[in-house]
């Protein structure tokens, strides 16, 4: 309905949202074996744009193409595809929304049978590698800034690289990066502040963050405050185990860690109502965001607002982990397979 606070506007950093609904990055698979931009690719971000998504979130792209998840993930490169990233952000600005691209990179995350090589945990980086992450990041947020896009969001979730360096059981260094929390961070902070200072002050930068912060939710806000971030979406569900508190994650928790921090955030995780989403906004969070109710329903947000919807179909049987490879679907309820994941995974030993 017209009025619910979903739908006021609100800001974060140096962007203006028309409202609360942000998609948060949901890997598409849609690129070329190789890691290209496809259309399918644009297309379905452009269509979660004209459907009243206020901020949509790309899936996680990578910085580099010999750390990538898996084969139907985008990479930010020397070859990226330039014309198609611009496309991208004009089409997102023509229906009203604003775009942000994730960027990540594998860590353990990243299999040998997508990239020739075992994955790699925080120990394993030489300082000299360290400094050429940092390299990859601020090379992949020039990019975006190049091609219109309003921002990037460092992944520091779900067990991907810089997630592992926050985490003191992956972590095992013992020099400057290792050890207390603002060791764990000193790589997220450095690629903060590079992104920064070559983007400048009107790119958004943000960052995802799991709701359990590694034991130090309150402590992380403040550091991604210090080092100049714009605003911070944290997962309230974990996909990884949970290793630091044996009780599910509260909203009660969440507020008391963000006391104090002046960053907008937005929590990801479990929603699928607009009775949901408007408690959250009602509790004092300025965005919610949203991933497999728009993947299930990309004009999910659409039809909350024209109240012709209140909840997602989405049953949370989390197929979608794996039907676009299996069934070339996004979604199990989808009947139209998408031939770029046929192109993409229908050969593929990981099938
Ligand atoms: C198929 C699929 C792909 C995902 N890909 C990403 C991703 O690329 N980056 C990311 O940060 N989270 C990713 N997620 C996690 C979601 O962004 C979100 O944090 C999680 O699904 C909880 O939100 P939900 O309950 O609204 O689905 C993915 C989730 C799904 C279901
Ligand atoms: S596959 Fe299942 S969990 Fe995933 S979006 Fe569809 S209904 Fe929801």
């Amino acid at each position: 309905m017209s009025d619910s606070p979903l739908w006021r506007p609100g800001r974060i950093g140096p962007m203006e949202l028309k409202n609360r609904v942000i998609r948060s990055a949901t890997n598409e698979h849609l690129s070329q074996p190789d890691g290209q931009l496809t259309t399918t690719w644009m297309d379905t971000l452009v269509e979660l744009a004209e459907n009243e998504v206020g901020l949509v979130i790309t899936g996680h792209m990578s910085v580099d193409r010999q750390q990538r998840s898996d084969q139907g993930q985008t990479v930010l490169d020397e070859q990226t595809d330039l014309g198609l990233l611009h496309e991208t952000a004009c089409r997102v600005h023509a229906a009203g929304g604003k775009i942000v691209a994730q960027l990540n990179h594998g860590g353990k995350k990243a299999p040998e049978t997508v990239n020739g090589h075992p994955p790699k945990l925080p120990a394993d980086f030489s300082l000299e590698e360290l400094d050429q992450i940092v390299g990859k990041y601020r090379y992949a947020a020039m990019l975006c800034r190049r091609a219109g896009f309003d921002g990037v969001q460092i992944h520091n979730a779900y067990g991907y690289l810089l997630a592992s360096f926050l985490n003191h059981v992956d972590n095992r260094r013992t020099d400057g990066y290792g050890g207390s929390v603002e060791n764990r961070f000193r790589l997220t902070g450095r690629i903060i502040r590079e992104v920064r200072r070559t983007c400048g002050p009107d790119f958004a930068i943000l960052t995802k963050v799991g709701g359990n912060g590694y034991g130090s939710l309150h402590r992380l806000l403040e550091l991604y405050e210090i080092s100049g971030a714009d605003g911070v979406e944290i997962c309230t569900s974990d996909f990884d185990p949970r290793i630091w508190a044996s009780r599910s994650f509260c909203m009660e928790e969440l507020l008391r860690a963000w006391e104090g921090v002046d960053l907008p955030i937005s929590l990801v995780g479990g929603v699928f109502s607009q009775k949901a989403a408007e408690h959250i906004l009602e509790a004092g969070v300025p965005f919610v965001s949203f991933s497999r109710a728009l993947l299930c329903q990309p004009d999910f947000a659409a039809r909350l607002k024209r109240g012709e919807a209140e909840e997602s179909p989405c049953t949370t049987c989390n197929q979608c982990y794996q039907s676009f490879r299996r069934q070339f679907v996004r979604c199990i309820q989808h009947t139209s397979p998408i031939p770029q994941l046929k192109k993409v995974f229908g050969s593929s030993e990981n099938t």
